[in-house]
C-alpha cells in the first residue's frame, strides 16, 4: 500500500473513537512482525523509530525496511520518528521518507518548546508530513516520580491548550503518569488531568510508556481522547523472552534464524493483542 501520513490514521481514529498502535521497530524482524500483525488484524498501524533504534539500525535502514513492509501489506502504515531531538534530525527523517515526526521539546521552557515545534511544523507541513510534540515530562521508570512532583512534571491543561493553538501541531504527547520501560509498581494515571487536557485540546492525544499499563486504563485513556498508543517494552520482552526460551531448549543452536523466527512470532502475538485492545482491528 505504501507509507501514509500519520495524521490521516489519527483523524480516522478520532472519528471512530479508537486508537492506532505505534510500535517501536529496532530490527527487521520487528518491522515484519508489526506489518504481519496489522495485516492479520486488518488494522492501520504506525511503525516508529526511537533514538536508540536509529543508533542501532541506522535511519536509512529503518526507512527502507518500513517502506518495504508497507508496500507488501494491504493496510495503511505510517513511519514516525519517536522523540526527535532536533530540527536537523527531523530534516534527515523527511529526506529518508518518514511520513511523520515527533519533536520532543519537553525538556525546554514552554516558549522554547513552542518555538522549536513551530519551526518543525512549518517544514514538515510543507512536504505533507505529520508532527507530534510533547508537553510535560514523561518519565523513565528509573525516574522515581513522587506525587508531590507530579504537578511540576505532568502536562498542564491550560498550557496544552496554548501550546496546540500556537504551534499548529497534529498530535500531542502528554504526561499523565505513564513512564517508559518496565513499571516497578502499578502506574497511577491521572484521568482527571487527561479529561481537562481533552477539554482544551481538539487534536489527537498520544500516550507514551504504554507497556505495562493495565488494559482497563488503556481503554479509559482511549475513551478520554487518546488516539495513538506507544508500545516498545512489551515487544522487547516478548521478543527476547522467546529467544531465551528457544536457546534454553537447544543450547547448541547456532542458526540465528531458528532463534529470531520464533521471536518474530512472539512479537506478532503481542502486537495483535494490543491492536485489538486499542480498538483498531478491522479499521483498515
Ligand atoms: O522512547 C522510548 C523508547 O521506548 C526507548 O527508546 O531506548 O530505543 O532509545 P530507545
Ligand atoms: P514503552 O517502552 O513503555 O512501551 O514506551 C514506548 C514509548 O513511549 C515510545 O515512545
Ligand atoms: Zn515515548
Amino acid at each position: 500500500m505504501g507509507l501514509v501520513p500519520m495524521v490521516q490514521l489519527l483523524q480516522q481514529a478520532e472519528a471512530g473513537g479508537y486508537a492506532v498502535g505505534a510500535f517501536n521497530c529496532n530490527n527487521m524482524e520487528i518491522v515484519q512482525a508489526v506489518a504481519a500483525a496489522a495485516e492479520a488484524e486488518k488494522a492501520p498501524v504506525i511503525m516508529q523509530a526511537s533514538q536508540g533504534a536509529i543508533k542501532y539500525a541506522g535511519l536509512d535502514y529503518i526507512a527502507a525496511l518500513a517502506r518495504t513492509a508497507a508496500a507488501a501489506v494491504n493496510v495503511p502504515v505510517a513511519l514516525h520518528l519517536d522523540h526527535g531531538t532536533s530540527f536537523e534530525q527531523v530534516m534527515r527523517c523527511l529526506r529518508a521518507g518518514f511520513t511523520s515526526v515527533m519533536i520532543d521539546g519537553s525538556r525546554l521552557p514552554l516558549a522554547e518548546n513552542i518555538a522549536l515545534t513551530r519551526q518543525v511544523v512549518a517544514a514538515a507541513r510543507a512536504v505533507g508530513v505529520s508532527v507530534e510534540a510533547e508537553l510535560g515530562k514523561i518519565g523513565g521508570t528509573e525516574d522515581d516520580i513522587h506525587v508531590a512532583d507530579a504537578d511540576a512534571l505532568f502536562t498542564d491543561p491550560d498550557e496544552a491548550g496554548q501550546f496546540v493553538r500556537e504551534t499548529g501541531v497534529d498530535a500531542l504527547a502528554v504526561a499523565i503518569g505513564t513512564a517508559h520501560g518496565r513499571y516497578r509498581g502499578e502506574p497511577q494515571l491521572d484521568f482527571d488531568r487527561l479529561a481537562a487536557i481533552r477539554a482544551r485540546v481538539q487534536i489527537p492525544i498520544v500516550l507514551h510508556g504504554s507497556s505495562g499499563v493495565p488494559d482497563e486504563d488503556i481503554r479509559e485513556a482511549i475513551r478520554l481522547g487518546v488516539r495513538k498508543v506507544n508500545i516498545d517494552t512489551n515487544i522487547r520482552e516478548a521478543f527476547v523472552e522467546r529467544c531465551r526460551a528457544v536457546l534454553a531448549g537447544n543450547p547448541e543452536e547456532i542458526d540465528p534464524r531458528k532463534v529470531l523466527g520464533p521471536a518474530r512470532e512472539a512479537a506478532v502475538e503481542v502486537i495483535r493483542e494490543k491492536i485489538r485492545l486499542f480498538g483498531s482491528a478491522g479499521k483498515a
